[in-house]
């Protein structure tokens, strides 16, 4: 019986005959009056209103015999609707003022399975069952995908080091690639140096787990190639640059651009986009061990580029320059992404929710910004400054992994996988954070999806199903 099942966080409208749903109307945060009877609340639930100074604030929920209140405040949050999935944890719901825009409505739904999410993986807790009648005209399927993709890079980021090492990570993506028909390989430990990805044996080589180069293709291989590729370093002690405790604490998450690549694929191949993808993993620890690579050491690169190791808690672009520079070999996709939680730097510019992207494609980059925009998954353009390329330079090797200096961190990292990057693709680099530290609707303290609903938006948008 659909009607009960509360697995699934939505009805279609014909279902709700047997369901009896209760009443969520969306109050903005206007006058308090004027705000409830432009909702269209009952009398009974507006002098409840006014008993409890409810004022249609994001995130208040005001529940009454006649339904149910959800402040949107000045509706500039979509997913406002979430406090509702979020806080009452069972009955049918349906919206009594949905939107009009369609849009608006699709974000309306993926808000209500977005509140659902909780992590649950270490701890018995009541599983989330409300359950939301679909507003006219909503198709549940991208809202569906996009949900079930968030919920896959959280729990994947959430899930601390001790589970999620470089082989728990690998078997995620097989999992992945299985539902999905996918080809997956992995190239793991010594192989990495018969095959020859130095740079991602030495950072990785310390580590009780092997590291490896997770390799998952999808596809008509005759559809436009799109490759990305995320950062998996499944902790970052920094190495034997070790991190001070307050750096080192969330380092967890330093495998977040990965979650988010495989959740981007998961997207992408769910949905059957026109596209021959290629997913690419170097899943690494950053450890400490008698093995760890060194200060000072160089590094032949697989590009044939040797690196100074000015810094080993640089290493997120060590590992990325080699999948880059193997993904562009033979016949090179015409799309590359990288998703990295690459440099702190990044998050002094522009905060943790802002993630920073960086393209010479400026065509990609304005269409990606409207998807951000379009799908409140906020992203921001930084330039691949030439002029700073110079601060790269190493005097005795062809590149410097972590130049000294205070200024730049976030550009400076991207000029240098910009050295690894085919020169006739499109390549976009997104240096996320992939973590929430204070909550609002849908968006829980935590492991974060960013940038990948927008991504996924502008790949539906260039190569639809055919
Ligand atoms: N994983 C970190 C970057 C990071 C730190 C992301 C905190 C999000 C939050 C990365 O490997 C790193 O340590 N980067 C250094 C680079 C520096 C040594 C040039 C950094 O940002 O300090
Ligand atoms: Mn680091
Ligand atoms: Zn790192």
């Amino acid at each position: 019986m659909r009607a009960t099942d509360r697995s699934d966080p939505f009805l279609q409208p014909h279902e709700l005959v047997a369901a009896d749903a209760t009443s969520v109307y969306l109050v903005g945060d206007g006058g308090r009056e004027e705000a409830l009877a432009q909702a269209g609340a009952p009398a009974s639930l507006c002098a409840l209103a006014q008993a409890n100074s409810f004022k249609g604030d994001v995130g208040a929920v005001l529940a009454g015999e006649a339904g149910v209140l959800v402040g949107v405040g000045d509706g500039a949050d979509p997913f406002a609707i979430a406090a509702v999935s979020e806080k009452l944890v069972e009955g049918v719901f349906t919206i009594a003022n949905p939107p009009e825009d369609a849009k608006a409505r699709e974000n309306l739904c993926l808000g209500w399975a977005l509140g659902r999410y909780q992590f649950t993986r270490y701890r018995g807790r009541p599983a989330r069952g409300a359950r939301l009648v679909a507003p006219e005209g909503v198709d549940l399927e991208p809202v569906r995908r996009a949900a079930s993709a968030v919920a896959l890079a959280r729990e994947l980021v959430n899930t601390p080091a001790i589970d999620m090492l470089p082989d728990a990570l690998d078997a995620a993506a097989r999992v992945v690639a299985e539902g999905a028909g996918a080809k997956i390989h992995t190239i793991v430990g010594d192989d990495l140096l018969t095959r020859n990805f130095p740079l991602i044996h030495a950072v990785g080589r310390a580590s009780a787990v092997a590291p490896r180069l997770i390799d998952l293709t999808w596809g008509d291989p005759g559809a436009p190639k799109l490759t990305l590729i995320g950062k998996g370093v499944c902790f970052d002690s920094g190495g034997l640059n070790i991190k001070p405790s307050g750096g080192m604490a969330l380092m967890k998450k330093d495998m977040g651009g990965a979650a988010n690549a495989l959740a981007l694929a998961q997207m992408i191949m769910g949905a059957g986009l026109n596209v021959r993808l290629r997913l690419l993993i170097p899943a690494v620890e950053n450890a400490v061990s008698g093995t760890s690579f060194r200060p000072g050491d160089i590094l032949k690169s697989r590009k044939d580029l040797s690196v100074e190791i000015g810094n080993t808690d640089a290493e997120g672009r060590l590992v990325l320059a080699d999948a880059m520079a193997y993904a562009g070999e033979e016949d090179g996709p015409q799309t590359m992404v990288t998703l990295a939680t690459l440099t702190g730097a990044a998050r002094v510019a522009l905060g943790p929710d802002v993630p920073p992207f960086y393209t010479d494609d400026d065509a990609f980059a304005a269409e990606v910004a409207a998807a951000a925009d379009k799908a409140a998954d906020p992203v921001w353009r930084m330039p691949l400054w030439r002029g700073y390329d110079k601060m790269l330079s190493s005097t005795i090797a062809d590149l410097n992994n972590a130049p000294s200096g205070p200024f730049a961190g976030s550009i400076l990292a991207a000029l240098f996988l910009r050295r690894f990057a085919p020169e006739t693709a499109t390549w976009a680099h997104f240096d996320i954070y992939a973590w929430r530290a204070a909550a609002s609707p849908g968006r829980p303290v935590g492991g974060e999806a960013q940038a990948i609903r927008a991504l996924f938006s502008v790949f539906e948008e260039r190569h639809p199903p055919r």
